[in-house]
């Protein structure tokens, strides 16, 4: 297996990590990562703040905590289904505390906006281009937390609390895409299964 595939291979969903820290130069490393991932038009409409302030990481993951237990407040009576959901999946959501550190990874959602090509309308949350930029970003992180020997989380649970987390970090105006736990993992999670390759891939000769 070439370096490359063996690398995005192995990298797995760390959820939990011991207390040692991140060094400096690894955080710099995933972050310059990042940095080089393609967007569209070379935009790089992105910022992530690196947080290794543990009261930051708490009141972070007290704002994501509340707004679940908001969300549960506004299910109406009886909903099980919907309750059981969110007590099973909520707790999938604050677990970041554990790490030594989060990046949390923002975009500046570009206005509506008419594409000069195409002449549609473009409204931000129909902005793929945006989207799929900010994925790529992601992934380069993950892997480079991976190459130096730290675990890591994509974590999109945490957006129930966008905006109080925004405002923690001082990003008003800026949407936040994911979290991103980094620490040295305190587990070793199986691989996930993958679908049959057969079913997701086509080749036209
Ligand atoms: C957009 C996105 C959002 C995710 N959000 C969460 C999350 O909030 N909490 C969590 O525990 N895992 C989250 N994950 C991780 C997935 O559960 C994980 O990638 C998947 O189960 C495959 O496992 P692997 O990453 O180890 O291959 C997210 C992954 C993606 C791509």
């Amino acid at each position: 297996m070439s370096d490359i595939l063996q690398l995005i291979k192995n990298r797995r969903s760390v959820r939990k990590f011991t207390d040692s820290p991140v060094s400096d130069e690894a955080v710099d490393k995933i972050l310059e990562a990042a940095l080089w991932a393609p967007s569209a038009s070379n935009r790089q409409n992105w910022k992530f703040v690196a947080v290794k302030n543990s009261a930051v990481i708490k009141a972070m993951a007290d704002s994501v905590r509340a707004a679940v237990e908001e969300l549960k407040a506004m299910i109406e009576d009886g909903d099980e289904d919907k309750l059981a959901l969110l007590t099973n999946y909520g707790g999938y959501f604050s677990f970041f505390e554990s790490a030594p550190l989060v990046i949390a990874v923002f975009f500046n959602p570009r206005p509506n906006f008419v594409n000069a090509m195409t002449g549609k309308n473009i409204r931000p949350e129909d902005n793929l281009e945006q989207t799929t930029a900010i994925g790529a970003a992601i992934q380069n992180l993950l892997l480079a937390a991976h190459e130096a020997g730290y675990g890591a989380c994509w974590m999109s649970g945490p957006l129930v609390a966008e905006n109080k987390i925004a405002e923690i970090l001082k990003q008003k105006g800026m949407r936040l895409a994911a979290l991103v736990p980094v620490g040295v993992p305190l587990e070793t999670p199986a691989p996930p299964k993958r679908k049959d390759p057969r079913t997701l891939i086509e080749k036209i000769d």
